[in-house]
């Protein structure tokens, strides 16, 4: 068993915390299931996730070997943003639409970014971001992608600023919206060329 490591101490109070296992998570679990359904209920996404889905979320990257998960806390448990990583191959859906275009032993993925509303704006997003590429072998991987939305708002600007290139490939993707229909929608894949691989 590994103990939840602290990463950052913010000047603003709040800490940023790696997570490696179930025991780890124990704490944070039901805050970061609010917090994940609260995030993506809003903008851009009007998700609706149940709390047992995002603690299936959760449990699934925690089994992930290789996996990065950070959660920012205010307080001694209370899970304001989360910030988690994932080596491509164990999301074989993504490598499989992005065939022949990324070498995907070697792709890490960041799968989750999340910011809850009142505390955005304060670089906790961005932090997560590079803290998450700081912690990747980058011996094993040479490459970062993810997903996001295509309305081209927020996010996908920050992840221009911090070199992020457009692939120029997107991906439908349904879900269960706030008003419980389940519609799709766009996303588009960027990459970053990890500094230091090969
Ligand atoms: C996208 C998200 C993670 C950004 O989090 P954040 O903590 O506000 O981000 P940061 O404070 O690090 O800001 C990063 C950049 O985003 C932009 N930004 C952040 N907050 C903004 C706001 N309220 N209005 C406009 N731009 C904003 C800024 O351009 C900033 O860049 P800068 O370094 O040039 O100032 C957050 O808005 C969020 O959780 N959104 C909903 C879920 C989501 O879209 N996740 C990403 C999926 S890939």
């Amino acid at each position: 068993m590994m103990r939840a490591m602290t990463l950052v101490e913010r000047e603003d109070g709040l800490r940023i915390v790696r997570v490696h296992d179930p025991d780890d998570a124990a704490p944070y679990r039901a805050s970061f299931a609010g917090a994940y359904q609260d995030i993506f209920s809003g903008p851009p996404y009007f998700e609706r996730f149940y709390a047992s889905e995002a603690l299936g979320i959760l449990d699934g990257f925690l089994r992930t070997p290789d996996h990065v998960t950070l959660l920012v806390l205010r307080g001694d448990a209370r899970v304001v943003a989360f910030g988690v990583g994932v080596p491509l191959l164990s999301r074989p859906d993504i490598a499989r639409s992005l065939r022949g275009l990324v070498p995907p032993r070697h792709v890490f993925y960041l799968a989750e970014l999340g910011v809850q509303d009142a505390f955005r704006g304060r670089g906790l997003g961005k932090q997560l971001v590079d803290l998450r590429l700081h912690l990747v072998d980058t011996q094993r991987y040479t490459h970062a992608l993810l997903r996001t939305t295509a309305s081209r708002k927020g996010a996908y600007e920050m992840y221009m600023h911090m070199g992020f290139e457009d692939m120029g490939v997107y991906m439908e993707v349904p879900a269960r919206r706030v008003d419980g229909t389940v519609t799709t929608d766009r996303r588009l894949f960027l990459s970053k060329v990890l500094a230091g691989g090969a």
